[in-house]
């Protein structure tokens, strides 16, 4: 659902109760989706469907970051983490952001990889050529094992082969559509495989989709007026140049381009869990692209002073192969709400979605690092949970956390004492 001018101001001090309240009036949910999705959790049963040897079920933070603008459209993303300032985060640079105009998107297309890797090969080159000569015929009988994804318009488009060493390996290219497609390719590789080992007189070792899925790589980029990052320019050039800094520091350092990632994934991994996605192949895909320059593992996004326009612009693009149907989107009643707040977009928008939250992200902890540092930020919502976790009641959370942040530490213990204090005053 693309939102209207909406004032989320005053959203994020609600208590989750007026926040249901806010998002009624604003016709944001239904009285219906209210019911269906957030009043009813994924029960046990259903879970038992899902995967082996259930026990209970596992819950996590459910929060909202408004005000995302993407392509001339705003969203409210769902973010489901349980890490403290992610949300604020995200919220603050995406607000941000959008007073700069927003995210600008693009995609080369909506392929998936997989392949089938031949060995016991002895004539590499007379082999690749059997297959190539093949093609179009087993291209048709990839369609031929899995039709409704063809009746769907997507299927089979193309089929690659290669020599690594000792192994010869097809690659077939699929369009799954709004699947994410691993049930579909693994069906059509392995109607392959007796053809193929028939056809080549070689064996197969497997045949499996690849999570390395570079047919979808995405690009979110956006430029950021400098009025935005401080009201005194010379402070606001400043940290542009620093920004700009810390993102070339993630190129050459693997210490510095892990966390930098790990922080773009603070983002990404909160919506993908929210839509009910594979966080697992997102991660291995986004990780895998992030070595694609030389095979050093580097930082994903980039960050440039642009002193022309006076602007930061920041560009992240990755492999993003998500899905909006399949898998337990359409069982979870938690993920569904997440589609129906989405305005039930077609996975390439969500893709876009995706890409920009986690350049959002990327921003906010840069900025923080280049400026206050972390921890002011962090451990002002870090001393939130450490005092719930110290047995805070909601009235004495206020008091606590302005102690523990005048603290020159902070750990369980001190909150416990601290708490003690508040209690006494
Ligand atoms: P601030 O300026 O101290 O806070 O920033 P503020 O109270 O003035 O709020 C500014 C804006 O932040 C607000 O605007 C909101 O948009 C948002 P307003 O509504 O007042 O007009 N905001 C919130 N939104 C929702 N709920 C809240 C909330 N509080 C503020 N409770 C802020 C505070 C946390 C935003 C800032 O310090 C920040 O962005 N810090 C970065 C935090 C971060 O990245 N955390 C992730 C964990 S650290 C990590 O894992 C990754 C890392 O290692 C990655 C890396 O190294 O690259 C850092």
């Amino acid at each position: 659902m693309t939102q209207s001018p909406i004032n989320w101001n005053r959203y994020r001090k609600l208590n989750p109760s007026e926040r249901i309240e806010f998002l009624l009036s604003q016709n944001i949910i239904t009285q219906t989706d209210l019911s269906n999705f957030i009043e009813k959790q994924l029960d046990i049963s259903t879970a038992n469907q899902i995967v082996e040897n259930v026990l209970t079920t596992f819950s996590l933070p459910y929060s909202l970051v408004p005000n995302v603008l993407v392509d001339g459209k705003t969203y409210t993303l769902p973010f489901v983490t349980e890490e403290p300032s992610v949300v604020a985060a995200a919220t603050y640079a995406s607000s941000l952001i959008k007073r700069s105009g927003g995210f600008k998107t693009s995609r080369v297309g909506r392929l998936m990889t997989g392949q089938i890797a031949l060995y016991n090969v002895t004539d590499f080159n007379k082999v690749c050529q059997l297959i190539l000569s093949h093609k179009d015929k087993l291209l048709e009988l990839a369609n031929a094992a899995y039709p409704s994804i063809v009746k769907r318009g997507g299927g089979a488009k193309d089929l690659t082969v290669e020599q690594k060493d000792k192994f010869i390996i097809c690659y077939l290219q699929v369009d799954t559509k709004e699947a994410m497609g691993a049930n579909m390719m693994n069906t059509m590789l392995e109607a392959l495989k007796l053809h193929l080992e028939e056809l080549t007189s070689s064996k197969i070792l497997m045949s499996i989709l690849s999570n390395y899925s570079i047919g979808t790589l995405t690009t979110s980029e956006c430029s950021i007026q400098l009025k935005y990052l401080s009201r005194d320019l010379d402070e606001a050039v400043e940290i542009a140049q620093k920004i700009s800094l810390a993102s070339d520091l993630a190129k050459v350092d693997v210490f510095r381009a892990t966390t930098h990632n790990k922080g773009i994934f603070n983002g990404i991994d909160s919506l993908v869990i929210a839509t009910g996605n594979d966080w697992r192949a997102i991660e291995a895909a986004c990780h895998a692209y992030a070595c694609h320059e030389d095979g050093k593992y580097q930082g994903l996004s980039t960050w440039t002073y642009n002193k022309t326009t006076n602007c930061l612009d920041g560009k992240l693009t990755l492999p993003m192969p998500i899905a909006t149907k399949g898998g337990s989107i359409g069982i979870n009643p938690t993920v569904q709400l997440s589609h129906k707040l989405l305005g039930d977009i077609p996975a390439i928008t969500l893709a876009s979605l995706i890409v920009s939250i986690g350049l959002a992200q990327n921003f906010a902890a840069l900025k923080s690092l280049v400026t206050t540092g972390i921890q002011a930020g962090h451990m002002k919502l870090q001393a939130k949970s450490l005092a719930i976790i110290a047995g805070a009641e909601e009235s004495e959370i206020h008091c606590l956390v302005g102690e523990l942040l005048k603290s020159p530490t902070m750990n369980l213990e001190i909150a416990k004492k601290l708490l003690k204090n508040c209690r006494n005053k």
